[in-house]
């Protein structure tokens, strides 16, 4: 692996323990403006100290993220798509390769829809996709996206995530399911999971990051389920205690509360 991908890839999956914690504020690049994240600088500013990478669109990180930030920009670079619009796994990929670099990205993430009407068009993406980024040692994050009829099962995701990683993406995202290991045990790659729809509990979180990195996931993509919640900043430290320090759901879910008395005192409140 030449010497760029590898310096890209270690910023993005830490060489000492070989976990990632990602925050996720793509969402508006279907969803529009999105709960809680209706004005994306508010939401992301606060929580960058905490994470080792932030995976957003172009137009997100121009309007939002300070230049001088260090923090490792996963950029999205697939889309064309609104949930209103036909069919969402019509993607294409709508950022090129010499704006990614301008932008001096560490990572590029595109979406698959393995199973959809469009599945041949998302998985060209990605190998288009792949040939840039080995051309400019920027690894590739595939996103396995489901469709509405598909269901998140172990045969489904594994199947998606090996294509993903025959294909050459560096690190494929997917869904926590029963079965997890054999998702895992069929990619050539690290594999990091989405957090999904916010969940009703707060442990609930707590107990899906643990059960993933448990059954061998390399980290977190996460989005709603950190900013959605009441406490961001303690709910991102909690996940990256497990993640990073190895922290049982009872550890990580005491540190949370400690960490929301924290955050509620700093909260000013504005009458
Ligand atoms: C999905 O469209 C995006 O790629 C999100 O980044 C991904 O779903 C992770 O976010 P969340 O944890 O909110 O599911």
């Amino acid at each position: 692996m030449d010497w760029g991908m590898k310096n890209r890839l270690s910023r993005i999956i830490k060489p000492k323990n070989g976990r990632c914690v990602m925050l996720a504020v793509d969402h508006g690049y279907f969803l529009g403006p999105t709960e809680k994240l209706e004005v994306p600088q508010r939401t992301i500013e606060p929580l960058l100290p905490y994470v080792d990478s932030v995976m957003l669109t172009r137009g997100v990180l121009r309007t939002s993220v300070n230049p001088i930030s260090n923090v490792p920009i996963v950029l999205r670079v697939s889309g064309g798509t609104s949930i209103i619009g036909e069919d969402l796994s019509k993607e294409t990929i709508v950022t090129s390769i010499e704006d990614s670099i301008r932008l001096n990205v560490a990572c590029l993430a595109l979406s698959i829809f393995v199973g959809s009407k469009y599945e041949h068009q998302t998985l060209a993406n990605l190998s288009t996709l792949v040939d840039n980024g080995e051309r400019y040692g920027i690894p590739i994050l595939a996103v396995t996206a489901v469709g509405k009829e598909l269901v998140r099962d172990a045969r489904y995701l594994g199947l998606a995530c090996r294509i993903a990683g025959e294909l050459g993406a560096h690190v494929v995202k997917t869904y926590y399911c029963e079965k997890f290991e054999k998702v895992i045990e069929g990619c050539p790659v690290p594999v990091i999971i989405a957090g999904g729809k916010k969940l009703q509990k707060e442990i609930e979180v707590l107990e899906l990051t643990f059960n993933a990195i448990r059954d061998g996931a390399s980290g977190v993509d996460m989005g709603r389920n950190i900013w959605q919640s009441d406490n961001p900043i303690a709910m991102i430290k909690a996940v990256k205690s497990i993640v990073h320090e190895n922290f049982s759901i009872k550890e990580a879910s005491d540190l949370l509360e400690m960490e929301k008395k924290i955050e509620d005192k700093s909260t000013v409140v504005i009458r």
